[in-house]
């Protein structure tokens, strides 16, 4: 899965093992099945995200799916959003560590980034919010015709039938339930995909999102 980046994946999941566990990033039960339930799960939401766009993993803790996902596509630009320090810190030095250049760690939260953040192509996410609550952070910072992808459990098409009216106000177009990793990981990872029109986040987050990039700019004049 990991090609000629497998030393670095191996690197990382040592990293998790040990300074993740240590600084309460990861629980230490999770060391025995880093690679089934972490590293592999995520990395083969490769297959749905398309060649050489730009991404944000929104809330990624220790980097998942974010650091998998960039340790199998070189292709791509991924962001790392995450609020709190201690887990920025821990980003950083593994981005540092693995030498990963096509991928920038950002402190802050979904729904205050926007406007700051340039819009990405794909939204990825794993373990963050209830699919209607994510949906209203991850979806206003899209592009338009962008996409979310969101890693869920045996949960995904009940929560996407929950979230089908915030989902519209958001302004999205299109949703599956698809299964990945076919052949690389047993049980297979499910994600939800939903895909945005012209306006990521509709209407209240066009103004939002206007009201957000001219306050940005009046700050860098400054
Ligand atoms: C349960 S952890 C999951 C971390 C990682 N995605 C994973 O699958 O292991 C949820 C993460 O979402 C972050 N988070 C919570 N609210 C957020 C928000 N509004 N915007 C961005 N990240 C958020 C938390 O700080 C935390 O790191």
């Amino acid at each position: 899965m990991f090609g000629e980046l497998f030393p670095e994946a191996v690197r990382y999941a040592e990293l998790l093992a040990d300074a993740g566990v240590k600084r309460g990033l990861i629980g230490p039960r999770e060391v025995p099945r880093l690679w089934e339930r972490h590293l592999l799960n995520c990395a083969v939401l490769s297959e749905v995200v398309p060649e050489g766009v730009t991404v944000c993993d929104v809330g990624s803790g220790a980097g998942l799916p974010g650091i998998p996902l960039a340790l199998v596509r070189p292709d791509l630009k991924i962001t790392l959003l995450e609020p709190l320090l201690r887990r920025t810190n821990f980003l950083q030095e593994v981005v540092e560590l693995l030498g990963l250049d096509h991928v920038t760690v950002v402190r802050g939260r979904a729904e205050e980034v926007l406007g700051k953040l340039q819009p990405v192509h794909v939204v990825t996410a794993r373990a963050v919010a209830p699919l209607d609550r994510l949906a209203g952070w991850g979806v206003p910072l899209l592009k338009p015709y962008g996409e979310m992808l969101a890693l869920k459990g045996d949960t995904a098409e009940e929560e996407l039938n929950g979230a089908r009216a915030a989902l519209s106000k958001l302004g999205v177009l299109e949703t599956e339930v698809l299964q990945v990793g076919e052949g690389l990981v047993d049980p297979l990872s499910t994600v939800v995909r939903v895909v945005v029109g012209e306006s990521p986040g509709g209407v209240r987050f066009a103004a939002k999102r206007a009201k957000a990039a001219r306050t940005e700019r009046t700050r860098r004049r400054r």
